[in-house]
């Protein structure tokens, strides 16, 4: 008897401590509601659409559901039409998609009505920056889930457990591609072991809907195949491709083809042979073609020279518009420079009108706190999809450039950098989970607005289980007045609040080197390439701050759209928002407000701080309706946020204090910092 109470105990804690550890992300609340499922056919992905009908099942008892498989034109593929008892799609995993779809609306109290649902994007993938080593740049969330340093090429059945969880997780929100490798690739991901791990994880994803892709190094044909040169046109190296391509294929024979970094920080590529951009991605398409691949051709590219970084990649592509094979989309990240906390949209996004685009989003949050910060990166994608770049008259948004809207794109997709490692919650932050989950919702629906995506993701990720609720009625309003509105409330501001104590109007790459977390705008050691320093990009002098990209400036301006390059080009009309990205201001200029822009960015900054208190102010409240672990988790990490915040307030202020002359306001706490102690600290750690 005391053994099996043990037993039972042991199984309680244990439960607990699983259910609180994050690691179910959104996919918490299973249920013991009989539903009856009708489905003529099986596949192995019907299979997991019914299981999961079955144990998530939150309509009515012993209601009957009907999926089935069938010819529609108005269907495409992925997508489904769903009613409050059927499911149709094209094919197997379109009915998963729609399961999904109807557990999502039972357990958020959205309405089942009959509706056509297609995703915006046919390719919607996350690109893992996973080295083979098992590390991962800019991870903040452990090692690998796919690659590890010990035994590298054993499949354990806890590997393949945790990859059928993930490729869950990305099924339920809509995810059908994973990049494995990092951009910056090794050509050793190309060798036999490799790939045979590779295919391992392929068969894993696969009944989830999920294709591979592999990022490739440009110089692999030499490195890993000892020819004597890669350039593209040559036909040793055409027919290396040709033939690994082949050998990927009888390994994986839904591969989705590659990702490809080429010429950008010092990755290999076509330039090195005196060829384009063109001729190395269409070297690949080429080969990838006759199995139906793709070839997502970043646009990140920039030189070590003293042109305007942010133009770079506009002035290397839009030559090039055309030339490529209709297999090669061109993956573009949301701004021209890298993923700043805030950037206008990248001018290529609607100016390459004969070629594939895809936008790339940073799930991690490289340069948004790690996963300390909380940041909702919703409202900051939302802001690059609604972006109109007026390329085809009003409403030629970002979205609707990229989605096949306007161009007939034969390819369209959306790419996200994935922010998921090992740590048993996913993503390090519990609340970083609601970025992974708000990609996969965005990319499947790139109208969806913040608002709706924060709401699912909370009601889902802490509304207590059925079992722990006894079957009440869904979302009490206790629950949502002290729950979900003021937590919903955080996470839409918490984008702004870090705009706002880190990189306030239009500011941009005034962080530390040392990790890309903490402040850094002085940093400038002699030797380092100007464009990788703070100083290059926010040009204080006792004159004023910001990039001067005007028509007098670098001209950056001009590579928008009318009315976007005059509305850019006038200090009056320019946004508050992108200010010091597209202007060189006066301290003393008096902005829309009456204040001073020196005033104004001290305003921003104590603006961003006193966000963060009142964040910790509304999780603190918000104790009774959390479990301890994910509370006490939380809690911790906005206590650093707040620190952290206020070390970016101190030091920013400091530093450009040096140049205004000007006192901060005294309305404002003052800075609890000195600016020579932060630079010495930043040093030293630079130093290890
Ligand atoms: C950023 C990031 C690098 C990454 C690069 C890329 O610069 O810091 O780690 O390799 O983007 O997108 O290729």
């Amino acid at each position: 008897m005391r053994k099996a109470i043990f037993c039972i105990t042991l199984l309680f804690v244990l439960g607990e401590a699983y259910g609180q550890s994050g690691h179910e992300l959104w996919l918490r609340n299973k249920t013991d509601v009989a539903v009856n499922v009708i489905c003529k056919e099986s596949t192995p992905t019907l299979e997991i659409a019914k299981q999961e009908l079955k144990q998530g099942w939150h309509g009515q008892p012993n209601a009957t559901v009907t999926l089935s498989i069938i010819k529609d034109k108005a269907i495409k593929p992925d997508g489904f039409r769903i009613s409050l008892n059927s499911i149709e799609a094209t094919s197997d995993v379109g009915v998963l998609y729609g399961v999904y779809d109807m557990l999502r609306r039972q357990q958020t109290g959205q309405a089942i009505i009959e509706e056509l649902c297609n995703p915006s994007y046919e390719i919607r993938i996350l690109d893992h920056w996973d080295n083979l080593d098992g590390t991962v740049e800019r991870g903040y969330a452990g090692h690998s889930i796919f690659w590890r340093k010990e035994n590298p090429f054993e499949v354990t059945d806890k590997d393949k457990n945790l990859w059928q969880e993930y490729a869950r997780a990305n099924a339920s929100v809509g995810i059908n591609g994973a990049a494995l490798n990092n951009v910056n690739a090794s050509p050793m991901i190309l060798s036999a072991d490799y790939l045979h791990r590779a295919k391992a994880i392929a068969d894993i994803l696969r009944p989830y809907g999920i294709k591979t892709y592999l990022s490739v190094n440009f110089s692999s044909p030499k490195v890993l195949g000892g020819l004597s040169t890669s350039d593209p046109l040559d036909p040793s190296v055409i027919k290396w491709w040709k033939d690994k391509v082949k050998e990927i294929y009888s390994l994986i024979p839904d591969f989705g083809g590659f990702v490809v970094k080429a010429n950008s920080e010092g990755q290999p590529g076509p330039q090195e042979y005196g060829r384009t951009h063109a001729d190395g991605a269409n070297m690949f398409a080429e080969a990838l073609k006759p199995y139906h691949g793709v070839v997502m051709w970043r646009a990140f590219v920039y030189s070590a020279n003293d042109r305007d970084r942010a133009k770079q990649a506009y002035e290397e592509f839009k030559p090039l518009d055309g030339k490529f094979a209709d297999n090669v989309i061109i993956q573009v990240k949301n701004g021209p420079v890298d993923f700043q906390p805030r950037e206008p949209f990248s001018p290529l996004f609607g100016a390459m009108q004969k070629t594939s685009v895809m936008p790339e989003f940073q799930i991690t949050q490289e340069y948004l706190g790690h996963s300390i910060h909380l940041v909702f990166l919703s409202t900051m994608w939302e802001e690059c999809l609604q972006s109109d770049t007026y390329q085809k008259g009003v409403g030629s948004t970002v979205a609707r450039c990229t989605d096949g809207s306007i161009y007939p794109q034969k390819h369209t997709a959306i790419a996200g950098v994935a922010n998921i490692g090992l740590d048993a919650n996913w993503c390090g932050h519990d609340f970083a989970q609601a970025n992974w989950y708000a990609f996969g919702r965005l990319a499947w629906n790139d109208h969806l607005t913040s608002g709706q995506i924060a709401d699912e993701w909370i009601k889902q990720t802490f509304y207590p289980s059925i079992s722990e609720t006894k079957g009440a009625a869904l979302y009490s309003s206790d629950w949502r007045q002290n729950f979900l509105v003021p937590v919903k409330r955080m996470m839409l501001e918490s984008r702004e609040a870090a705009v706002n104590y880190m990189m306030p109007l239009g500011l941009h790459h005034i962080m530390s080197a040392n990790g890309h977390y903490g402040p850094g705008p002085w940093w400038a050691p002699p030797g380092v390439r100007a464009d990788w320093t703070p100083p290059y990009y926010h040009q204080a002098d006792t004159l004023g701050v910001g990039f001067d990209r005007t028509t007098s400036g670098s001209g950056a301006v001009s590579q928008y759209h009318e009315p976007l390059a005059s509305r850019f080009n006038d200090l009056k009309t320019c946004p508050d928002i992108y200010l010091l990205w597209f202007h060189h201001v006066p301290w003393n200029y008096i902005m829309k407000d009456g204040r001073t822009l020196w005033n104004d960015i001290c305003y921003h900054y104590d603006k961003g701080v006193r966000q963060v208190r009142e964040f910790q102010r509304i999780w603190d409240k918000a104790e009774p309706y959390v479990d301890t672990a994910r509370f006490k988790a939380v809690q911790r990490k906005l206590r650093a946020q707040f620190l952290n915040a206020v070390l970016w307030k101190d030091a920013c202020l400091l530093y450009f204090q040096q140049f205004s002359r000007m006192p901060i306001p005294y309305d404002i706490e003052r800075p609890v910092h000195n600016l020579d102690e932060i630079i010495a600290e930043d040093r030293r750690s630079l130093q290890h």
